[in-house]
């Protein structure tokens, strides 16, 4: 069903992507770590789950937003084991890696569900048991760090026991095979530190692939399958959604089940609108705490302002002084967190309706 809203696995169920996935085919043959960032909603982890689905391959997925909520915001390793109890659990149902789950120390298969012991067990232990099964099977194993940018909340030191791990799979674990995602680029990177000298990852290759919403053909035709496929013909201009949503397919899929839901195309708009505009606000009251000048930036950057010069000028003709070195760094965080974009025409919003939004001072 294209018109789900949870992230989806299966191949039938995923439209087009095609390029894609040969894309991380081809990535995951060559590199043992590949990133795959893109904006929010635009279909990273369903990429990724269509693709280890495909794969036949074992893997675990670690997703840094459930580890980071159920944290409460300082992730140790106790969350973490949980997470990892439940996706052994999951693996536990194949015989052949039962019994490589019983050779890790510190883990008991009980009947349906998997005990880790936090004193006996080590990660890296697990993923050579893992690697070891990998290579004699011929296969890969792949764990999937999803919204890995969270994990930078892990331990004491920003995640760098993770690197450290991520980085000796790297160099001697040539069957695990790492796929990691985050929406704000920037914000990945910093976890990962691939430019850090002093980071454990620092000089390794990496494979990246950038996911980007639909072009227009595609979005058009992804709602038309998606009512099809619901059996309706609806009678409105699917163009005309596109115009107002574009090509994040997240927006899309929004729509159509709310479409589904009211056959009201005009209620469905306002509610996919008033859902993106929570969502929007969210992300921006955590950042207008920080410094209200945010949220002015990008207003400022919607309205067409979109050099820094520009900006430095609006900033000062409301009184607003700033420094030149404080500017970088504000418009970097943006960049970071892909609020904004640098384009050879200046800076731009990143997502089309976050940018409409903003320009239209509805937030
Ligand atoms: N190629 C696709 N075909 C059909 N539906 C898709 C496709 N890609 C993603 N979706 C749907 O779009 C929505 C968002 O997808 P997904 O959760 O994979 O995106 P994401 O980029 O991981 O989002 P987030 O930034 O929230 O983590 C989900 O409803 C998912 O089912
Ligand atoms: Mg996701």
């Amino acid at each position: 069903m294209l018109f789900s809203l949870t992230p989806k696995s299966k191949r039938e169920d995923f439209f087009d992507r095609e390029e894609e996935l040969a894309k991380l085919h081809q990535l995951a043959q060559l590199y043992p770590l590949v990133v795959i960032t893109g904006l929010r909603r635009v279909g990273k982890s369903s990429l990724v789950k269509v693709f280890l689905n495909e794969s036949e391959s074992p893997s675990i997925i670690l997703d840094g937003r459930k580890v980071y909520e159920m944290s409460g915001g300082n992730i140790s390793s106790v969350h973490l084991l949980r997470v990892l109890s439940d996706e052994f659990a999951k693996l536990s149902k194949s015989q052949k890696i039962v019994n490589v789950l019983r050779r890790i120390r510190g883990v008991s298969v009980g009947g349906n569900s998997v005990e880790i012991d936090p004193k006996e067990f080590y990660l890296s232990d697990a993923f050579e048991k893992f690697n070891r099964f990998a290579e004699k099977e011929g296969k890969f194993f792949f764990v999937f760090v999803d919204e890995a940018q969270y994990f930078r909340f892990y331990g004491a030191r920003g995640g760098e026991e993770l690197r450290t791990l991520f980085s000796y799979c790297h160099d001697q674990l040539p069957g695990i095979r790492i796929l990691v995602t985050g929406s704000e680029v920037g914000v990945l990177h910093d976890f990962l530190k691939l430019d850090d000298y002093g980071s454990a990852l620092h000089g390794r290759g990496v494979g990246f692939l950038t996911l980007k919403p639909f072009n227009f053909e595609q979005s058009v035709e992804f709602l038309r399958r998606g009512f099809e496929e619901a059996g309706i013909t609806p009678g409105f201009n699917l163009e005309e959604i596109v115009s107002e949503l574009d090509g994040v397919v997240g927006y899309l899929v929004l729509f159509g089940v709310k479409y589904l839901e009211t056959r009201d195309r005009e209620g469905a708009l306002r509610e996919v609108l008033s859902t993106l505009k929570a969502l929007f606000e969210r992300e921006l009251s955590e950042l207008s705490r920080r410094s209200p000048r945010y949220l002015f930036l990008l207003k400022s950057v919607a309205q067409g302002i979109n050099t820094w010069s520009g900006l430095r000028n609006v900033l000062h003709a409301r009184g607003d002084i700033i420094g030149d070195s404080r500017l970088y760094s504000l418009l970097e965080v943006l960049e970071k967190m892909s609020l904004i974009e640098k384009t050879p025409d200046g800076y731009k919003i990143t997502d089309v309706v976050l940018g409409k939004m903003l320009k239209e001072g509805m937030i």
